[in-house]
C-alpha cells in the first residue's frame, strides 16, 4: 500500500542511521573577511525565485504526503514556509491522485501558506508510463492540490531498484519531462532524491526539456538507498552502495558547468553555512529534508527554532565573507580541498566559479 509506505518512510528515516556517504561541504572552506564594510543587520538575505520573495534563499524539502502522520508533519512544515517566506515542497503527489482520499494531507499545504512558494511533485517512474492525457490531467491536479508555483519531477532510479515494490521504469522519461514542461504551465524542476546529478544529465536536461530549475540532490545526506533496504530486509546489497552517487557539493558544480539556470543544492545539507558554501560554488539557494523531518515530529516551535538558526548561521556566513546580498556571496572567496580539485580535474570542469587549474 502506498500509504503505508510514505509512514515507512518517515518512520525509518527518523527513528534510524539512514544518512552516508561524504557531500564535500567539509572541503569548501568560505575565505574569512576581518574588514566586511557592513553593518550585520544590513545583511540582504533575501531572493526572488519564480516571482516570489523569499526572506533567504531555503526551500524545505521534498518529504511527505498521504498519512495522518504526513498531514501533520505538511501542516508544521508549511506553517513555518508561510511564517519565514521560504519555500516548500511536498513530497510525491501519486497518492493523492490514484486515492483521492488522502489528497487532504497535502491540501493542508495550501490552506497553512497561502502566500508562500509551493512546490508541487510527481515520480519520473510514474509519469513515465501514462500517456499523455492521463499526465496532463496528473499535472493540473498535482499543481491544483497546493496551489503550487512550480511542478518538481523527481529522478529516483537508486530508490526504485531498491524499493521492495519499485518501479525501476525510465524508459521515455525524458519526453515525458518535456511534455510536462509545456502543459505545466508553471515553471518545472527536475530533482534527484540523495544521489545527485552528473553533468552529462544535466546537459540532456538541458538540451532536451529545459527545467528552469534543477535540484542536485547529492549524495552525503538522507540515502534511500539505505531506507529501501531497510524496509526490504537486504541490509548487505545497501552495504555494497553504501555512499553510491555523487557528493552533493561535486553536483553542484557538475551541474552549473553545463546549466546557467537555477540550481538547488540539497543532499545533506546541515546549516546556514552548508547553504552559503553551496551558494559559493554555484547553487542559487538550498533545501533540506531530513532534518525539518526530525524537527517536525517534535513540533511546531521545534521546527520554527530549527529555521530561525538557519536563517541566522546563513546570515553570519554572508557577514563573515563581507556579503551584502546573494549575489556578492556567490562570489565570495573561496578554497577548495583535495578531492574537489581532483574529481573537478578528471571530469574536465572548470566549475564555473572556480579557476580549478
Ligand atoms: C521521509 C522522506 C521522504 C521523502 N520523499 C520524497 C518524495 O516523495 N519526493 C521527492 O522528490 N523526494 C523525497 N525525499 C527526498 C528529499 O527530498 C531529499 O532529496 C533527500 O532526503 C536528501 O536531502 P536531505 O539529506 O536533506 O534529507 C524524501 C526524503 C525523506 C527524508
Amino acid at each position: 500500500m502506498i500509504e503505508s509506505r510514505k509512514d515507512d518512510h518517515i518512520k525509518i528515516a527518523s527513528e534510524q542511521n539512514v544518512e552516508e556517504g561524504n557531500n564535500l561541504f567539509n572541503e569548501i572552506y568560505l575565505v574569512h573577511i576581518a574588514l566586511p564594510e557592513i553593518d550585520f543587520n544590513d545583511v540582504n538575505t533575501t531572493i526572488n525565485m519564480f516571482g516570489k520573495k523569499l526572506s533567504f534563499p531555503f526551500i524545505i524539502g521534498a518529504m511527505t504526503g498521504g498519512t495522518e502522520t504526513a498531514e501533520k508533519i505538511n501542516t508544521i512544515l508549511a506553517k513555518c514556509a508561510e511564517e519565514f517566506s521560504i519555500g516548500m515542497y511536498v513530497g510525491s503527489q501519486r497518492v493523492a491522485i490514484v486515492k483521492p482520499e488522502t489528497a487532504k494531507s497535502f491540501r493542508v499545504v495550501a490552506e497553512n501558506a497561502p502566500t508562500a512558494l509551493k512546490i508541487a511533485n510527481l515520480g519520473a517512474p510514474q509519469v513515465s508510463r501514462l500517456n499523455e492525457r492521463v499526465l496532463s490531467d496528473w499535472v493540473s491536479q498535482a499543481i491544483d492540490m497546493i496551489n503550487a508555483d512550480a511542478i518538481a519531477i523527481h529522478l529516483n532510479p537508486a530508490q526504485e531498484v531498491f524499493q521492495p515494490e519499485g518501479e525501476p521504469w525510465f524508459k521515455g522519461v525524458t519526453d515525458k519531462l518535456r511534455f510536462i514542461k509545456r502543459v505545466a504551465n508553471r515553471p518545472l524542476i527536475v530533482k534527484e532524491v540523495g544521489n545527485g546529478i552528473s553533468m552529462e544529465v544535466a546537459s540532456a536536461l538541458v538540451s532536451k526539456v529545459d527545467p528552469e530549475a534543477i535540484d542536485v540532490a547529492g549524495t552525503g545526506g538522507t540515502s534511500f538507498i539505505r531506507i529501501e533496504s531497510i524496509r526490504a530486509r537486504a541490509i548487505n546489497e545497501a552495504d555494497v552502495f553504501s555512499g553510491w552517487g555523487i557528493p552533493t557539493v561535486l553536483s553542484i558544480c557538475e551541474v552549473r558547468s553545463v546549466y546557467d539556470g537555477f540550481i538547488i543544492a540539497s543532499g545533506g545539507v546541515r546549516s546556514g553555512l552548508d547553504g552559503a558554501k553551496a551558494i559559493a560554488v554555484g547553487a542559487n539557494a538550498f533545501s533540506m529534508s531530513r532534518p525539518l523531518l526530525l524537527s517536525a515530529l517534535k513540533g511546531y516551535d521545534e521546527t520554527q527554532r530549527f529555521i530561525d538558526r538557519l536563517l541566522r548561521e546563513f546570515r553570519i556566513a554572508m557577514f563573515l565573507t563581507g556579503s551584502k546580498n546573494i549575489s556578492e556571496l556567490s562570489r565570495a572567496s573561496i578554497v577548495l580541498g583535495p578531492s574537489i580539485i581532483s574529481w573537478l580535474n578528471q571530469r574536465g570542469i572548470t566549475c564555473r566559479r572556480v579557476n580549478v587549474k
